[in-house]
């Protein structure tokens, strides 16, 4: 694993002279954030050796090496879902390269269903904090040397980088909503009762992505920043019929917003 993990950082420092602090992962319906980024390089994942093929609607299968806010970024268009039947490892294997490469901080987003009454759609939330409700765990087996057998969770998402995002949207005049993202494997949406239940246990947004890596960048040292983006709600009396399409038009809306706090973080760290 370490070896195939050393082999692809090396094809791609081979292949690209931009070397990047900072990594965003696009999700669902939020590719579009790749074309306010500079171009240098860009990869089809096909092309990387050792990196698993992303398959769902939505997801192009890049990774893109460019500028950003005026700084080197990396970002992958598209990421590997365990719905789509890829193992944790696999799930995670980009954010292993990601720490060879030397990335300081990643930036996560995901498309996901509100159940924080107060939430609408299009809501850009701020993820606070996670719920790891995956059946599989991405750090099960041996201990990577990167962290901790047992690694604290206490500040997943970094507290400075949470502050920098709300700071930034009250100087653009941008509402955001703060929570916890809470994890399922998918790939069904939730029935009315599950979405009851992962409110009950503290979720204020549920999706099918995003944990997974968080968890292993954090393993890793790398500094989490997570954006959600409230694509339909799981709210009581406003459970409505859901679609990947009306997922991906929803996501597709709130992207500029997005775009413009990620921009703006990247050019302030
Ligand atoms: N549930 C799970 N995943 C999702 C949802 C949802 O309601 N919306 C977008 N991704």
């Amino acid at each position: 694993m370490l070896q195939k993990i050393q082999q692809t950082a090396a094809w791609i420092k081979s292949h690209t002279a931009s070397r990047p602090l900072t990594a965003i992962i696009l999700g669902t319906g939020l590719g579009r954030l790749a074309a306010e980024i500079e171009v240098k390089d860009s990869f089809p994942y096909a092309d990387i050796p050792n990196f698993p093929l992303s398959t769902v609607e939505g997801h192009s299968g890049r990774l893109i090496f460019g500028q950003l806010g005026g700084k080197e970024v990396m970002a992958m268009e598209g990421r590997f879902h365990f719905y789509e039947g890829y193992s944790m490892k696999e799930v995670t294997f980009p954010i292993r390269v990601m720490y060879e490469l030397g990335i300081k901080n990643l930036f996560v987003s995901n498309a996901s269903g509100g159940m924080n009454p107060e939430f609408a759609i299009g809501d850009l939330m701020l993820i606070r904090d996670h719920i790891n409700f995956m059946p599989e765990h991405p750090l099960h087996g041996p201990n990577f040397p990167t962290g901790p057998r047992f690694p604290d969770m206490h500040e997943a998402y970094d507290h400075e980088l949470l502050e920098m995002a709300r700071q930034i949207a009250r100087e653009q005049g941008i509402k955001v909503v703060e929570g916890v993202y809470l994890a399922t494997q998918g790939p069904t949406f939730e029935t009315p009762a599950e979405y009851k239940m992962y409110r009950i246990l503290g979720g204020d947004a549920v999706g099918m992505s995003t944990v997974p890596e968080v968890i292993v960048a954090h393993h890793c040292g790398i500094r989490v920043f997570g954006v959600s983006i409230i694509t339909d709600l799981g709210v009581e009396g406003k459970i409505v019929e859901v679609s990947h399409e009306e997922v991906q038009r929803a996501a597709n809306a709130v992207q500029p917003l997005m775009a413009s706090i990620f921009r703006e973080m990247i050019k302030r760290i």
